[in-house]
């Protein structure tokens, strides 16, 4: 049977390769065919990739088993591409935090992206300010409130906010049969840009580790826990939309995140407030517990200074 593929058409270049007697020769060949690439960039990253690559494995002396064995693991990783497996093991490798360093898309006076995690939803409740995300009876009580502004410090009203956080288990709403909407919400900036909800103090929790990605984690020695958190995104006509996520001071796997994902901006600390009248009047409905008060004023940049502006929507973990 005759097989579908057909020559490119490429003619081969104008030189003939030595036959590879030594590692050295292999790469010296394949260094020349990069060379041949027209591109200027692309051949700045394949030549240096081709050194790169064979001096990791002369350095390693990767042997026949252990080459087989990783392309065992990139195939498994492939299948479950659907899940982010691929940019969970590049994460646990450090590419994003270096990437962000290399770019410095740190911007002064926006707050910081991260990324939105698998467990946004578009099936959530609407609350009013002042109203909570969170249902009744789980977790330790956290009062959320701030304004967004713009960079000049001027009010953004009617921006929308989504919230959505891990509960006292540790689990999404989404990680649940039935999967109604809980500790998730999504409200609106008043005039001033004021927003305020109720929600728990969400639970640091495991990343999804039972592929490819948790067997490196288990043969490094390495936990697999991302810091809790509060993922929000506020989205405002004429700004550019921000996604992001809030960690706590003092959290045990805050530096050591398994996306290795925490900026130091998007840290806030938690303030206990024991004061039972206040509780009440923010609707609690065990006032006597007291609440975690968190405050953070969220700065956004408007669309029209956003050139090139780098950052990421999406990652899995
Ligand atoms: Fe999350």
């Amino acid at each position: 049977m005759l097989s579908g593929v057909q020559y490119n058409g490429i003619d081969p270049p104008p030189f003939e390769l030595p036959f590879v007697n030594n590692p050295d020769v292999a790469t010296e060949n394949t260094l020349k065919l990069m060379e041949q690439t027209p591109d200027a960039r692309k051949r700045l990253i394949f030549t240096s990739l081709t050194r790169h690559l064979h001096a990791f494995m002369k350095e390693t002396k990767i042997t026949m088993d252990e080459w087989e064995a990783s392309l065992a693991f990139l195939n498994r990783a492939g299948k479950l591409s659907d899940r982010g497996e691929p940019e969970i093991i590049m994460a646990l490798f450090g590419v994003h935090p270096l990437l962000e360093a290399m770019n410095n898309t740190s911007q002064p006076n926006i707050t910081e992206s991260a990324p939105l995690g698998p467990f946004f939803s578009e099936h959530t409740q609407e609350v009013s300010n002042g109203n909570s995300i969170a249902s009744e009876g789980k977790g330790e009580y956290m009062y959320v409130e701030g304004r967004v502004l713009d960079t000049e410090g001027n009010p953004v009203a009617n921006a929308v906010i989504d919230a959505w956080e891990a509960d006292d288990t540790g689990h999404y709403d989404l990680q649940y049969a039935g999967q109604t909407p809980d500790c998730r919400g999504r409200l609106r900036t008043d005039p001033e840009g004021k927003f305020s909800f109720r929600a728990i103090v969400p639970l640091a929790y495991p990343a999804t580790a039972d592929g490819p990605a948790g067997d490196l984690l288990l043969a490094m020695n390495r936990h697999n826990m991302r810091p809790a958190h509060l993922h929000m995104v506020f989205d405002a006509p004429g700004y550019d939309k921000l996604t992001t996520q809030l960690y706590f001071r003092g959290d045990k796997w805050l530096s050591t995140d398994i996306a290795l994902g925490v900026k130091e901006s998007l840290v806030v600390d938690l303030e206990q407030v024991d004061d039972i009248e206040r509780a009440r009047a923010l609707g609690f409905g065990r006032p006597e517990r007291g609440f975690k008060l968190l405050k953070k004023d969220i700065f956004l940049r408007k669309s029209s200074d956003a050139e090139g502006r780098p950052g990421y929507e999406t990652t899995s973990v």
